[in-house]
């Protein structure tokens, strides 16, 4: 077994154990991934500053995620067909979460159900709605959260379309994978995930196969997104789900500041700038990039978080220095599921924290609260983007 102390190692074993397919559609971003690269390249442009001879004891990375304790600034952010990384990824993946103590959200295109998830884990998850034409559908959704324990809505805002993944197209993604000469060449070489999903709970959108009458293909996210997703949403529709849900809502996909002070106006108790890990608007700044003219807006509204780019501790360290609350990981925990299961995700969480606190002690801190811009040298060009 290779010795594993970095994100990186945990996506080199993952590509060697993962079928193409789910590889691919995990490591993409849309159109030419611009925005893909630069996610994790502007946070390569921030420096930390070094500070020496302070008190490093009784350091902890614990804090607050919209008032629920966490081990450290980071949740498990949504992904989508988290069970064909490996066979029942996102109950392996929330139970790594629940005995590390930060919060797991569930993708409404899980493979595994919400109630299944439920029945497996006993600290209350966040499910992530895509809200769809089919109103009933999305409400009960909704209700089926409720009765499983969810303890917030995380509302995504930035994808009724779907960007366009030049290598899902090619590799025809679907879950189950549909058998070509091609794919049935790639999965021969990848037993250990083959012999997993053998005895998985299920293969196919949990969520969604058995609760949606009439429609034509479920196993195709591209075909399911394009038939169902409500490209009305707007923001009254967007305060009438969260009336309906009527607890905890955290907003996801927000990379402007209007749009940042729209959804702090409508009483969301947290936001997550984002840009679906630039698998949507290919063009559009990195969200690290986003944060600081959001939190000139709306940071002293509302929880702001921070997903898409972050690859360790130092880069949770940054955002929150930045002004975020916290940070979603998605990629980083991917990667440590499809190479190792829940020992993997795990081992990803164990590192990122490790990173988060010996950083937090080489630049002077003993807490994430007390993280600020007088840790970083920001590029310049960070600030102010849009304002004319
Ligand atoms: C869905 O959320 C995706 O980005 O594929």
């Amino acid at each position: 077994m290779p010795v594993v102390t970095c994100i990186e190692d945990l996506k080199r074993l993952y590509e060697r154990r993962v079928p193409r397919m789910f590889y691919d559609y995990a490591e993409s971003g849309s159109w030419t991934e611009q925005t893909f690269r630069e996610n994790s390249s502007d946070f390569d442009k921030i420096r930390l500053r070094q500070r020496v001879a302070v008190d490093m004891s009784g350091r902890t990375t614990a804090t607050k995620m919209i008032g629920q304790d966490v081990a450290m600034p980071v949740a498990l952010a949504p992904v989508g067909l988290t069970g064909m990384q490996c066979a029942d990824g996102e109950i392996k993946a929330a139970r790594a979460a629940e005995n590390m103590g930060v919060p797991f959200t569930l993708s409404t295109m899980s493979i595994n159900s919400i109630e299944e998830v439920a029945e497996a884990t006993t600290a209350p998850f966040w499910f992530q709605l895509y809200t769809m034409k089919d109103t009933d559908y999305t409400a009960r959704l909704i209700e089926r959260a409720r009765a499983a324990g969810c303890s917030a809505l995380v509302i995504t805002l930035d994808l009724q379309i779907l960007g366009q993944r030049h290598k899902d197209l090619k590799n025809g993604l679907s879950a189950p994978p549909k058998l070509t000469p091609k794919t049935v060449a790639n999965l021969m070489t990848k037993w250990r995930w083959g012999i997993g999903m053998l005895g998985a709970t299920r293969r196919d959108f949990g969520n969604i196969v058995g609760h949606v009458d009439g429609i034509s293909d479920t196993s195709s996210l591209g075909a399911w997104t394009a038939e169902q997703f409500d490209l009305t949403l707007d923001w009254d529709k967007v305060k009438r789900l969260m009336d309906l849900w009527g607890g905890k809502v955290i907003l996801k996909g927000i990379l402007d500041a209007e749009d940042a002070v729209m959804a702090a106006k409508l009483g969301a108790d947290a936001i997550v700038v984002s840009n679906h890990g630039g698998r949507q608007l290919d063009g559009a700044i990195s969200s690290i990039r986003a944060l600081p003219s959001i939190i000139e807006a709306v940071g002293n509204q509302v929880e702001v978080h921070l997903d898409s780019g972050i690859r360790s501790g130092q880069d949770v360290l940054k955002a929150v220095a930045m002004g975020a609350k916290s940070t979603f990981i998605g990629r980083s925990f991917v990667y440590g599921l499809g190479a190792m299961g829940q020992e993997g995700v795990t081992a990803a969480l164990n590192i990122i924290q490790k990173e988060l606190d010996t950083t937090m002690a080489l630049c002077g801190e003993t807490s994430v609260e007390r993280l600020g811009r007088h840790n970083l040298l920001v590029p310049s060009d960070f600030e102010g983007v849009w304002q004319q």
